[in-house]
């Protein structure tokens, strides 16, 4: 099992709160997009030959490319590598890019799945944190999508925005829950440090929502999914049945993947490369032959610490059997021995040699996590 990533760092204006490696640079598409297939030929022995099962287009704003880039990459993809021929294939988008035109443009492209950054509904919420859609907008995209034959679609939300109230996150929810979408992420908001959001909440002009009201959201999020048939597959994911994202559950359980253009991480099972996070110094180097990653060899520490932190954040929880075969039994026993008094104070559930958080361990998760972590 393997997947290839591809980030695509382009905004066409920057969100308050986000922190990913993007930049406001149009006139750079073009070059990128030559960079990336050089990087796709150049790493075509990093996945050894594995079959490529998902393909994840992710940004910044994929959706900025046009028929004709997206094209050229999909020809270096299937000329280089074995793509299996029930791959997930996705790209993120912003509703302003999905017009009726946008899905006719891309309509002979192989994407099958698609992530849409809606956030929120609410027109003044999108004002404050600079998106450059309306609600609308949103709603449309999503129609624009299902009558283009999408039928495989995801939308991200964030609960916790500065003047969010419960009530309005409800309503939120109840308007994401009527477009008849098969998966849902929702994150509470992170005050990144160096955000625009960061410095409104230094000089006083926004205010943090308390702990206690974040949690409630969450609760009332996990409670309106389930009702709605939706499983939560880890702490932010939510899917109607046979619609998890199969390229996130990848990462979850530690499948290889490439992660080409800048900023992206790639992981070999044994090793983590990250590539610069420039646009610019990424193209001069891919056309020069020279360095554009970092690499880190990982440890079996390290390798243990990655599966307990991701695996604890999935309902499959941490596979007791699994870590020992993987890690040793020292390293079983510690994660068992350290995780026992969140099982007797009811954070944690055992049951099937799994180790599994209920959504009061949810709460907790990175003060479980610290005591789970082997240095
Ligand atoms: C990096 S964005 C890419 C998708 C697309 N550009 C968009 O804006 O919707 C991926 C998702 O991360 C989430 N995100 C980014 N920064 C966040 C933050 N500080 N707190 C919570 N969620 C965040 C948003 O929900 C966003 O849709
Ligand atoms: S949330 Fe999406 S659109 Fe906004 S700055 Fe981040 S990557 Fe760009």
């Amino acid at each position: 099992m393997a997947g290839i990533y591809i980030h695509i760092p382009f905004c066409s204006k920057r969100c308050t709160y986000c922190d990913f490696y993007t930049e406001v640079a149009p006139k750079l598409i073009p070059s990128l997009v030559d960079s990336i297939i050089k990087e796709l030929h150049i790493r075509k022995d990093y996945l050894q030959e594995q079959e490529i099962q998902t393909i994840y287009f992710g940004g910044g704003t994929p959706s900025i490319l046009n028929n004709e880039q997206f094209s050229k990459i999909f020809e270096a993809i299937f000329s280089i590598y074995s793509v299996n021929k029930d791959a997930e294939i996705t790209f993120e988008s912003n509703p302003d890019d999905l017009t009726v035109d946008f899905f006719d443009s891309i309509r002979l492209l192989p994407f099958n799945r698609i992530s849409i950054g809606i956030q929120s509904f609410d027109n003044e919420d999108l004002k404050r944190i600079n998106r450059r859609h309306s609600a609308q907008q949103a709603i449309e995209a999503v129609k624009n999508a299902q009558n283009a034959g999408f039928t495989n679609i995801s939308i991200d939300l964030i609960y916790g925005l500065p003047f969010q109230t419960l009530q309005k996150w409800e309503k939120q929810l109840d308007t994401a829950l009527g477009l008849q979408i098969q998966h849902v992420s929702a994150y509470g908001l992170t005050y990144e440090e160096g955000t625009t959001l960061w410095k409104q909440r230094e000089n006083g002009k926004v205010k943090q929502i308390d702990d206690e009201t974040m949690n409630e959201m969450y609760l009332l999020l996990v409670k309106k999914m389930k009702e709605n048939g939706f499983e939560a597959y880890e702490i932010s994911n939510f899917a109607i049945r046979n619609f998890r994202s199969r390229h996130n559950s990848s990462y979850w359980k530690q499948d290889a993947y490439l992660g080409v253009g800048p900023s992206a991480h790639s992981y070999d099972l044994n090793s983590r490369q990250w590539n610069v996070a420039s646009i610019t110094e990424y193209i001069s180097a891919i056309e020069n032959d020279t360095p554009y990653f970092e690499r880190e060899d990982l440890t079996l520490f390290d390798r243990y610490n990655d599966y307990v932190m991701v695996s604890l954040r999935t309902s499959e929880g941490i596979d007791l059997a699994f870590l020992e075969q993987k890690f040793g039994v020292e390293l079983a026993t510690y994660c068992y021995e350290n995780i026992k008094t969140f099982i007797e104070s009811n954070n944690v559930i055992h049951s099937d040699g799994k180790l599994c958080l209920n959504p009061e361990g949810i709460m907790i998760s990175n003060q479980i996590l610290i005591q789970l972590m082997r240095v």
